[in-house]
């Protein structure tokens, strides 16, 4: 039986690549649907730009939601410093043909688990505001959870801060309800995923006859804003793309249980993320946090499965 995923995302390219990799698999993963959140851009554009995913994959069936367009309590920080002015500067892609769906994020969020056959695993790719929003307003839901896999925060270094990790950065009120809600989290924050930067080596299993494939290479083989100052120059760090690699690989990774909490004072620690990795706190573990990852089989293994999204006639992007 395949896996029961709901997607919430500000797509920024490693996100496009944690999308098309689930929408690769459908005999694994069945995409309930794609709920977005204002983030590397505002919602606006980050809903526009999950259509265009998902219209890239062949996948236009797939529901996406407009969600939350500021964080819960602080002013919106976005990243097109990082992502560009639309969210996938080195992406040429079509504008959608399809539309988002009408309902919120939110309720479609709760709507969703409340009336599932069986739990559901949610992917969270972004701040996390329509999560926790959700949550709020009906705890009940949390019982339907499988599993939150997050991609956020920072065991050392942030990278929006010092102190901090972009998604924890952008709602730290978000996350800090998410990780006292009890629900069953694996977490992935900087020190793991900057382990898999898309490297020319790495890059290379990628199909450039393909035109999925060659969507991605061109998108991760653009110049690197910040380069080394953001975790060095040999490319971009696929951040998002380890939350769905452990769904569908999980043997490729490893970490343990560990108490996380979410710095929420103003102040340069706001965002911060302190995962207690060596159990120094009497605080019960409430999240399994990745450390390890073996990226090199990450890749070759994600240039497999998007090739799929070729072979079974994903729609080619306009490639200007
Ligand atoms: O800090 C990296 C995270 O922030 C990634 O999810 C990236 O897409 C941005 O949302
Ligand atoms: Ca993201």
């Amino acid at each position: 039986m395949n896996r029961k995923i709901i997607i919430d995302t500000d797509p920024g390219q490693d996100d496009a690549l944690a999308l098309l990799l689930a929408l690769s698999a459908p005999d694994c993963l069945e995409v309930c649907g794609v709920t977005t959140v204002a983030g590397n851009v505002p919602v606006d554009q980050t809903c526009i730009n999950a259509l265009r995913i998902c219209q890239l994959a062949g996948r236009p069936e797939v529901p996406v939601f407009k969600g939350c367009p500021r964080p819960i309590l602080r002013p919106l920080h976005t990243a097109e410093f990082i992502c560009g002015a639309d969210g996938l500067a080195g992406m040429a892609l079509e504008a959608p043909r399809q539309g988002q769906q009408q309902a919120h994020a939110v309720a479609f969020l709760i709507d969703t688990l409340r009336h599932s056959d069986r739990p559901i695993t949610l992917c969270a790719l972004g701040p996390l505001t329509n999560i926790a929003l959700a949550l709020v307003q009906a705890p009940d839901i949390s019982d339907k959870i499988e599993q939150c896999i997050i991609m956020g925060g920072a065991r050392d270094l942030g990278n929006m801060t010092a102190a901090a990790e972009f998604n924890f950065f952008v709602d730290p009120h978000a996350a800090s309800i998410v990780f006292a809600s009890g629900v069953p989290i694996v977490l992935f924050p900087l020190n793991a995923t900057y382990q898999a930067v898309a490297t020319p080596a790495r890059l290379a299993g990628f199909d450039r006859q393909a035109s999925v494939s060659r969507q991605i290479v061109s998108m991760l083989r653009r110049e690197r804003p910040g380069g080394a100052a953001l975790g060095g120059d040999d490319g971009h760090p696929m951040h998002d793309a380890c939350v769905i690699a452990y769904l569908l690989w999980p043997e490729l990774f490893e970490g343990r249980d560990c108490n996380v909490e979410i710095e929420i004072a103003e102040g340069t620690t706001v965002g911060r993320s302190t995962i207690d990795w060596w159990g120094r706190s009497s605080a019960k573990p409430n999240a399994h946090v990745v450390a390890t990852l073996n990226a090199d089989a990450m890749f070759e293994r994600m240039a497999g499965a998007v090739r799929a999204l070729d072979q079974n006639g994903g729609k080619p992007g306009d490639m200007n």
